[in-house]
């Protein structure tokens, strides 16, 4: 059986949420929009699945607006700022985002908005002074990633967001990596907006949302119909929403106890590979970090090598962002975080999350040290 510890890719779907979606696929293929019982009915599945993902989150249901998914959700704030400046005022932003925010920034950039990216320190956090320093009177957003994908360092945005707010700033949160492995709630956590996915909380992949506050101003994503309160047109996924929604309330039911077992798995794992395996450097904050999350360099073994071994023997993890792989260039939130090229190729990111057994780590990390050990002898190190 193969040992799936990347969890921050992609999760499984839960069983709970499949059966959802089925039921959702099978009964529910009324149009939202339309007049009839069909319709009423896709639409009541639509608005109940609207109220989980906001009882999540900790906002009225009207905040939120279902998208296909986080990049989505992240450029629809980006390029909407675009649509308002007219390329006038300034963007912070940090070194360490999702493509997703990382390619629109430059969008922005080049059109003449002034972005700019705060550095972050060897543990992969911002410092709150600096951010309240960048954002200056010309400042129209500050967007920052809550969890980072590659590392799992959750930045204080509580302090970063409440000093922010105290200037008058508004502020945009990726919070795609921390929803269903760290508390999320809008209601303590006073952003304007807030990106995430269903995909990183086993629910399916293509759906997600953007919470706006009220007041926060948006343009419309989709233009072209009434859907979303005419900020996405085109007809809802309805079985995708149906999924998310119930992800979303697994999420929150079972968040305390899936923080304790998920850590439980990645200190198991830290321990065993420190002891199994030499020359290893954990990269990233040990204690500001997502409990799922264990980035790690193999000193001197190249990660796209090592990544490839685990596969064949059945051990799935990522060397940088997944949607960089095919990609040798060495990731830009390692880099930030002051490792060197060689360094940060070294590393791996190990991801853990539902359904993995303690059995499957033991066992991975008898893998890690027989392939590290492999790798090393045969002097491929970098
Ligand atoms: C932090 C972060 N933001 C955004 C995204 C994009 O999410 P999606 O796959 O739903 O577009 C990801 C997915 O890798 C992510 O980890």
């Amino acid at each position: 059986m193969r040992i799936y510890l990347d969890h921050n890719a992609t999760t499984p779907l839960r069983a709970e949420v499949l059966g959802a979606m089925t039921e959702s696929l099978a009964e529910h293929y009324g149009n939202p929009s339309s007049g009839h019982a069909e319709g009423a009915l896709a639409l009541s599945r639509v608005e109940a699945a609207r109220q989980e993902v906001a009882d999540c989150i900790g906002v009225p249901p009207g905040w939120v607006y279902f998208t296909g998914g986080a990049s989505e959700a992240n450029n629809a704030v980006l390029m909407g700022l675009l649509a308002k400046s007219d390329g006038r005022g300034r963007l912070v932003t940090s070194c360490v985002e999702h493509p997703s925010v990382t390619e629109p920034a430059a969008r922005l950039e080049k059109a003449g908005m002034e972005v700019v990216r705060l550095p972050v320190d060897r543990d992969g956090l911002l410092d709150p002074e600096a951010v309240f320093a960048a954002a200056d009177g010309n400042t129209s957003l500050v967007s920052l990633i809550w969890a980072n994908n590659e590392t799992g360092v959750v930045q204080p945005m509580e302090e970063i967001v409440e000093g922010l707010k105290a200037r008058g700033k508004r502020v945009h949160v990726d919070a795609t990596q921390a929803i269903g492995k760290y508390p999320v709630d809008m209601g303590t956590l006073a952003v304007d907006y807030l990106s995430c996915s269903a995909h990183k909380l086993n629910g399916p992949k293509g759906t997600g949302c953007l919470v706006a506050r009220e007041g926060a101003p948006l343009s419309p994503l989709i233009a072209g119909g009434p859907q979303e309160r005419r900020m996405r047109g085109g007809t809802e996924n309805v079985a995708g929403i149906v999924g998310f929604g119930r992800a979303c309330s697994l999420a929150a039911k079972e968040l305390t106890e899936r923080m304790a077992s998920y850590a439980a798995l990645r200190d198991r794992l830290w321990l065993g590979l420190q002891e199994r395996v030499g020359r290893i450097r954990r990269n990233g904050s040990s204690s500001r970090v997502l409990v799922n999350t264990l980035n790690v360099e193999f000193v001197g073994v190249p990660g796209e090598v090592l990544l490839q071994a685990l596969d064949i023997e059945g051990v799935a993890v990522s060397a940088g962002a997944a949607c960089h792989s095919g990609s040798i260039s060495p990731s830009h939130v390692l880099t930030a975080m002051g490792l060197s090229p060689e360094e940060a190729r070294s590393s791996l990111r190990i991801s853990v999350g539902h359904g993995v057994q303690e059995a499957q780590i033991d066992d991975a990390i008898e893998i890690f040290a027989r392939l590290v050990n492999r790798v090393r002898r045969a002097g491929v190190e970098q």
